[in-house]
């Protein structure tokens, strides 16, 4: 018998020999206690955060939590079923409406996650005979969603606006295209030229979908993200959005201006065939929603965050994923695995949470560790946090 767990070998291997150097494991950490949007309590001790998505530190906003308890109390638990069947409450509702207000859009489809946003929505608006043009270092919830379509997936080189015309140039006349793009790439940081990418798309016919989980609440005039920022949000077809992230529960959405929008809710699998969101999770969200259109301050300040650390890191000689700050993502870069989670393990005794990312995660094989900032971290914070990266850095021989 071919032991099907053979394949997981390499990796087995890889996660033992670093376990061996006595690194503590970067990928099983307990938060015991979460104090704030900025604080956790990690191995019995107060640890800034600075490796969550919680841009704009809603998760403890006091109408946030109010309204899940009501609705906990209202509604109960769970639904219990599926949002085509016994699982739509009028919350699920009001977080769609809040949504249409919050985009401008005429329809919202809320998913029980991101991911299932993407893979819900790209597999089934591009399927067998259309054609997928995407970035290659889209998000794995993207490439999930292509294979489960079945159309003809056509990569291109990161950012790049010729290598994307030159696919799209290829594609066989009257064949339908999906140009798929990401706002915020979230392993580096950096944004999309979005401006550009969706003229030429639109000239070749093609639909476009953005997935903007990192950047709505934060980049743009009213949070929108980075479409709405480069004054090109009319002309994208389908935005993909998060819950995860800005809003501060769970759950994923797609709105949309297409007037045949609605007929999704009875073809798309990963919408039908799975349970609604609890009806305390879909209340937060609403709440949320509503209280990031009138974010403007708290936008100002992440966007301050932001530049003052990417600023003093560069200042003290680290690597970064971005030659200037792009959005509430700094991405530090590691010279291999194994200094990378030494680096990790001497922040984290700093008392300092950040992600280490590894492949296949990050684009060309590179350890990050990715910094994500918080509207609710204070300057002091930040300037903490600079303090702790020059030790550890040092205590590491990164820098
Ligand atoms: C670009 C992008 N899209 C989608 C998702 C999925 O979001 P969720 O956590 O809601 O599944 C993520 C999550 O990290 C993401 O980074």
């Amino acid at each position: 018998m071919t032991d099907l767990f053979s394949k997981f070998d390499p990796l087995i291997a890889m996660r033992s020999d670093l376990l061996a150097t006595g690194v503590t494991d970067p990928f099983s950490l307990v938060m015991e206690r979460v104090i704030s949007p900025t604080v956790a309590v990690c191995n019995g001790r107060e640890t800034i955060l600075l490796g969550t998505y919680n841009y704009m530190g809603m998760t403890f906003d006091p109408d946030v939590i109010a309204a899940g308890k009501q609705a906990l109390d209202d509604f109960g638990a769970g639904t219990t079923g599926s949002r085509c069947l016994n699982g739509t409450y009028a919350g699920h509702k009001a977080v769609e409406a809040a949504l249409c207000d919050f985009y401008a859009m005429d329809h919202a489809m809320v998913f029980s996650t991101g991911y299932q946003a993407n893979l819900g929505i790209i597999s089934t608006v591009a399927g067998k005979g259309d054609y997928i043009i995407l970035d290659i270092d889209s998000h794995a919830s993207i490439w999930d969603g292509c294979k489960m379509g079945d159309a003809e997936v056509v990569p291109f080189k990161h950012n790049d606006i010729e290598a994307m015309e030159k696919r799209l140039r290829r594609v066989p006349e009257g064949a339908g295209i999906l140009v798929v793009l990401e706002g915020v790439y979230s392993m580096m940081g950096d944004i999309a030229p979005l401006k550009e990418m969706i003229t030429i798309a639109k000239k070749y016919g093609a639909m476009v979908l953005v997935d903007e989980a990192h950047s709505m609440g934060f980049i743009g005039p009213n949070g929108r993200g980075v479409a709405e920022d480069q004054g090109v949000l009319d002309q994208v077809d389908f935005v993909i959005g998060t819950f995860s992230k800005s809003v501060g529960t769970v759950g994923g959405f797609c709105v949309s201006n297409h007037p045949k929008f609605e007929i999704l809710r009875l073809v798309c699998r990963p919408y039908v065939f799975t349970a609604s969101l609890p009806p305390s999770v879909v209340a937060t969200a609403a709440v949320s929603i509503g209280k990031l259109k009138q974010g403007a301050a708290k936008r100002a300040h992440l966007w301050e965050n932001s530049r003052t650390l990417h600023a003093g890191l560069k200042a003290l000689g680290f690597q970064l994923g971005t030659e200037t700050p792009q959005s509430a993502i700094i991405s530090v870069i590691m010279p291999d695995l194994e200094r990378g989670a030494g680096m990790w393990e001497a922040l984290l005794h700093e008392g300092l949470y950040v992600n280490l990312a590894r492949p296949p995660a990050t684009p060309a094989n590179m350890t990050l560790l990715r910094c994500s900032l918080c509207a609710e971290h204070s300057a002091e914070q930040v300037q903490t946090i600079i303090g702790m990266f020059e030790r550890a850095g040092k205590l590491a021989g990164i820098i």
